[in-house]
C-alpha cells in the first residue's frame, strides 16, 4: 500500500460555498447507551484535513458532513495526538450509487512518522449500482505496509439509510473495532508481531474521497459524478485517550492513569456475551480474512487465532467458499445482539492520504 499525493483527488480547488447554505443538518443527540460516551463538538477535537471548502459543520457543531464531487473529496483530523484511545462517530454514508467511493475513520501517524508510521483502519468501499456498501478493517505498525491485515465484510443493515456508530479501541493490550455496541474483529497484542502493533501516538482521520482506481470490481465500477455531490455524514464524536506530543523524544505527559481509565472502560471489556455477537457477525458478513488467506501468508501472522467455525467457510485465497449474496441481504436482517489550542500544521498530513491496496482481494 502506498500514500500518494492528494493532488491527483483535487482536480481545483473552486470553492463550493454555495453548497454550504443548502445545508440543513438534523439536530445531533449525544447518545450514551452501554459505553457511556461523551460527545463533543467538531471545534473541540478536529482541524481540516484537505478540502475546506468540501467539509461542512452543522451550525451547533455537533456534526459535520465530509462532501465528494468532481473538483474534490475532503477530511478531517483530529487537532491532537493521542497515546491509545477510543476512536468513534455516528456515520451515514452516501447512497444509491457509490462506485468508486472510499470513506475512511482510521487512526494514523503518517504526517510525523512517514517512513514507519502506525494506522488503524475502517474503510468503506462502495459498490456497484444499488448493490450494499462493503467495508475493511487493518492495521498498521511500525511501517509494516508490506503486511497488510484486512478483512472485509458486508454490513446487516444498510450504512446509508440511518446512522450507526463505528469505533476504534485502542489499547497497548489489544484494537477492538466496534459497530454500534458488537465487536466485529478483536486483536490481541502478540509479542511476536514486535513493532506490527501499532504503539506510536496518532491522530484521527476521516476523509471521503475518489478511489475509482480500485475501489470498486478492481476498478472497473468508477465514480460516477451524475450524482454529485456524495456526503458522508459524522455525528456523536467521541475521543477518548492521553493527549500527548508525538515528537518529544521523552514525553512529558505520564498517560499510565490515563490507560488504565481507557482498560477500565466498558468498551474495553470483552464479555463471553460481546465475544458470541462477534462470533455471529464474523461467520454471517466476513467475506476476505488475511488469517485465511494462506497463498498470501503460508504461516498466518503471529496474532491470527484460526476459529475452526469460522476458518470452514473460507478457501486458501481467504475468500469465501460460498459465493456471498449481495443484494438487499442486509435489509430485513434484525441485528442481534478543552483541549489544547495548539495547532500542528498539518500541511504534511494535507500532503498525504490513504490510497488504497487494490491488490487481489
Ligand atoms: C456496560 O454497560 C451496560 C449498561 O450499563 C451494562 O449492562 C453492561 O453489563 C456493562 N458491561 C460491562 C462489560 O461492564
Ligand atoms: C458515565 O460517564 C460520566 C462522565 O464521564 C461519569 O460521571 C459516570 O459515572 C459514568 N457512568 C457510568 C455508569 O459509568
Ligand atoms: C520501528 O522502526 C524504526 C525505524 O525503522 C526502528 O528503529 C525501530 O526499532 C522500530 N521499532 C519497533 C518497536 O520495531
Ligand atoms: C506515571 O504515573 C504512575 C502513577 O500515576 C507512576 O506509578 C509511574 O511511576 C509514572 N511513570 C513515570 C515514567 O513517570
Amino acid at each position: 500500500m502506498d500514500y500518494r499525493v492528494l493532488s491527483s483527488l483535487s482536480k481545483s480547488l473552486t470553492p463550493f460555498s454555495l453548497l454550504l447554505l443548502l445545508y440543513i443538518f438534523p439536530a445531533a443527540a449525544a447518545t450514551t447507551r452501554a459505553f457511556n460516551l461523551s460527545t463533543i463538538t467538531y471545534e473541540e477535537g478536529y482541524s481540516p484535513l484537505f478540502s475546506d471548502f468540501n467539509i461542512e459543520r452543522s451550525p451547533d457543531d455537533t456534526s459535520f458532513r465530509l462532501l465528494l464531487n468532481r473538483f474534490s473529496g475532503s477530511g478531517v483530523i483530529s487537532t491532537e495526538y493521542y497515546n491509545y484511545g477510543f476512536f468513534s462517530a455516528s456515520i451515514k454514508l452516501p447512497a444509491i450509487y457509490t462506485a468508486g467511493i472510499v470513506v475512511a475513520f482510521y487512526t494514523s501517524n503518517v504526517d510525523t512518522f512517514e517512513k514507519n508510521h502506525d494506522e488503524l483502519d475502517i474503510e468503506f468501499l462502495g459498490n456497484v449500482n444499488g448493490q450494499p456498501w462493503r467495508f475493511q478493517t487493518n492495521l498498521y505498525g511500525n511501517g509494516s505496509v508490506s503486511r497488510g491485515r484486512e478483512e472485509r465484510y458486508r454490513m446487516w443493515f444498510d450504512p446509508s439509510k440511518d446512522f450507526h456508530h463505528y469505533s476504534i479501541l485502542w489499547t497497548p493490550k489489544n484494537i477492538i473495532f466496534y459497530i454500534d455496541e458488537t465487536p466485529i474483529r478483536e486483536v490481541n497484542r502478540n509479542p511476536a508481531m514486535g513493532g506490527d502493533f501499532p504503539s506510536k501516538p496518532m491522530s484521527l482521520y476521516a476523509t471521503i474521497w475518489d478511489a475509482s482506481s480500485w475501489a470498486t470490481n478492481g476498478g472497473k465500477a468508477k465514480v460516477d459524478y451524475k450524482h454529485e455531490p456524495f456526503a458522508a455524514e459524522f455525528k456523536d464524536l467521541v475521543l477518548e485517550g492521553c493527549i500527548v506530543d508525538p515528537i518529544e523524544q521523552i514525553s512529558s505527559t505520564n498517560c499510565t492513569d490515563r490507560i488504565a481509565k481507557l482498560l477500565a472502560q466498558n468498551y474495553s471489556i470483552m464479555t463471553p456475551e460481546r465475544r458470541k455477537s462477534m462470533k455471529w457477525f464474523r461467520e454471517r458478513y466476513m467475506y476476505y480474512s488475511y488469517c485465511y488467506d494462506n497463498i498470501r501468508y503460508p504461516v498466518p501472522p503471529p496474532e491470527c487465532v484460526i476459529v475452526q467455525s469460522e476458518r470452514d467457510l473460507f478457501k486458501d485465497s481467504g475468500r469465501l467458499r460460498q459465493k456471498m449474496k449481495f443484494g438487499g441481504s442486509h435489509s430485513h436482517r434484525k441485528h442481534r445482539p478543552g483541549r489544547s489550542s495548539r495547532r500542528r500544521n498539518r500541511a504534511a498530513a494535507g500532503a498525504s492520504s490513504k490510497s488504497g491496496q487494490a491488490a487481489a482481494m
